[in-house]
């Protein structure tokens, strides 16, 4: 008995009679059929051409070894024949799926690969992100780091470490939110000093950009949420020259080097002294752009600094409104309102 190793068939018995001989190239070309119906790729082309015909080890080659040279001499005609159609079944299947991979590739390739593709919508940068890198890059040569603050506030870190007596009416002023549970959303991102100086030891550079609220009605230059930046420096010989020096130079950078700058005296409780900043606008006169000043003394007490050793000044801007003057937007609610026809001119 001679048993096929790949059919697992009795060759003797099969080859006794002509009529089995016939089904089994029958069954042969039937399964060359059924895996021909499922090849989809080239790949697949490649491996199921091997299978079947292969010079070595291709199920043809299996037949024309075991099947038809095994064959007994009367029946050699015959499954020379079968073996004859076989291979030609085998080698039109293979063809005719190649032709059908080969059409489908044409498909591909006839995409013309050099015409322009479907328009795509990239994003910009929002105005108010372009300011903040600007102001970042500019304080991060002058050796200031980044930090950020949370939004809801305690009145302690928002008033009261800042100097704020209590009944001061900046707390109205301010049009602070208050939340049920007697903490608010912050008013300012000056809290932060209070936060940094309280983590750290001087010698400090912070520059503390962040979201702040106040109960104002929106029109075009108010918005209750806006964003501010505090910047502040601590060491030990700190004097207002160097807080002159460090806003003239950032402004001239941001503005524009011929920027005419004013330093007006103000009044804030957690400097001293203070002031505001205006610059020189054409057709508009002098405007304000941002409050500053030395960091008061009681404000060192509240994160147990020595006011006798340590000196620092603090300022504060809002980004909006810088954004507003350096890109000539006159509405504040366009840089909230998400519309892409006026964020897809920033980029
Ligand atoms: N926190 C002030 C405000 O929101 C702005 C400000 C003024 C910040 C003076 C400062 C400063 O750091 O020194 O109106």
């Amino acid at each position: 008995m001679t048993i096929d190793e790949k059919t697992g068939r009795d060759l003797d018995h099969l080859l006794a009679g002509g009529d089995s001989i016939d089904g089994l190239y029958e069954e042969l070309r039937s399964s060359f059929d059924a895996e021909k119906s499922a090849i989809g790729s080239e790949e697949q082309h490649k491996a199921f051409r091997d299978r079947w015909a292969g010079r070595k080890n291709g199920l043809l080659t299996h037949a024309n070894e075991h099947w038809l040279k095994k064959a007994p001499r009367e029946l050699k005609p015959r499954v020379g024949r079968l073996q004859n159609e076989a291979k030609k079944h085998v080698e039109a299947g293979l063809a005719e799926v190649k032709e059908k991979l080969g059409t489908s590739q044409e498909a591909k390739s006839s995409i013309d690969v050099t015409l322009p593709g479907p328009p795509r919508l990239l994003g910009a940068h929002h105005p108010l992100q372009l300011v903040f890198d600007e102001i970042e890059h500019i304080f991060h040569g002058l050796g200031y780091s980044i930090a950020e603050g949370p939004e809801i506030e305690s009145y302690y870190y928002n008033f009261e470490a800042l100097n704020f007596p209590a009944d001061h009416p900046a707390v109205d002023e301010m049009d602070t939110l208050f939340l049920e549970d007697g903490s608010l959303l912050r008013t300012h991102t000056s809290p932060n000093q209070i936060r940094i100086m309280e983590a750290n030891q001087p010698p400090l550079r912070y520059l503390v950009p962040g979201k702040v609220y106040r109960n104002d009605t929106a029109d075009s230059t108010h918005s209750p949420m806006f964003h501010q930046v505090e910047g502040f420096a601590v060491d030990r010989d700190i004097t207002f020259s160097d807080l002159k020096g460090t806003l003239d130079y950032f402004l001239r950078r941001f503005f524009g080097r011929d920027t005419r700058i004013r330093f007006r005296p103000s009044f804030f409780p957690f400097t001293e002294p203070s002031a505001e900043v205006d610059i020189y606008w054409e057709g508009r006169g002098f405007i304000e752009v941002l409050g500053c000043g030395m960091i008061d003394p009681s404000v060192f007490h509240h994160v147990g600094y020595d006011p006798e050793e340590h000196f620092g000044f603090a300022f504060g801007l809002g980004i909006d409104r810088f954004a507003m003057l350096k890109y000539d937007i006159t509405d504040i609610q366009l840089l909230f309102q998400g519309d892409i026809r006026f964020l897809r001119q920033f980029r």
